[in-house]
């Protein structure tokens, strides 16, 4: 008796559990994975961060960091539209990277506009774990 009520217990509080971080995050990278990748780098991810692209069109110098600042505890503000983006740090931002399809949405855009073309499942992996750390 009573292990079932316990059983019934845990099983709802796994299906009301929020999304967390983490759990965005831990599907993406295992998507990744089947992609290939076997390592990722928080290291990397940091370093690209804040690599200058030089868009072919404009001549202009683009890094995540343009919009997003280097500081991901803190607002960012858009270059073009120059509205202000919440941190996407999150520690101090805990909506942030726990929604795939809004990581993935934005990972698109943002890559090709800052890099110029998608970025690689590994790109992607150092990024999460960058970003997922701050
Ligand atoms: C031109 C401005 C701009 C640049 C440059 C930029 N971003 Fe963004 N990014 C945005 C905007 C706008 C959003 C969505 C608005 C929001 O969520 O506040 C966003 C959202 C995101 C998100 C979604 C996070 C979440 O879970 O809500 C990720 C991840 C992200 N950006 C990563 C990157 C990476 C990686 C780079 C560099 C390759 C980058 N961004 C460069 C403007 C930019």
């Amino acid at each position: 008796m009573r292990s079932t009520t316990l059983l019934t217990g845990m099983v709802l509080i796994s299906l009301w559990r929020p999304v967390f971080a983490s759990e965005a995050v831990d599907t993406l990278l295992d998507e990744y994975r089947s992609e290939g990748v076997t390592e990722f780098s928080l290291e990397d991810g940091k370093v690209m961060w804040t690599q200058e692209f030089t868009d072919a069109e404009t001549g202009k110098v683009r890094q995540c960091s343009t919009c997003h600042t280097a500081d991901l505890t803190q607002e960012g503000k858009h270059e073009k539209t120059g509205k202000v983006i919440k941190p996407l740090a999150p520690s101090v931002n805990p909506e942030r990277l726990t929604q795939i399809a809004e990581i993935n949405k934005w990972f698109k855009r943002n890559c090709k506009w800052t890099i110029g073309r998608e970025c690689t499942p590994q790109e992607k992996g150092n990024f999460l774990n960058f970003i997922n750390a701050q």
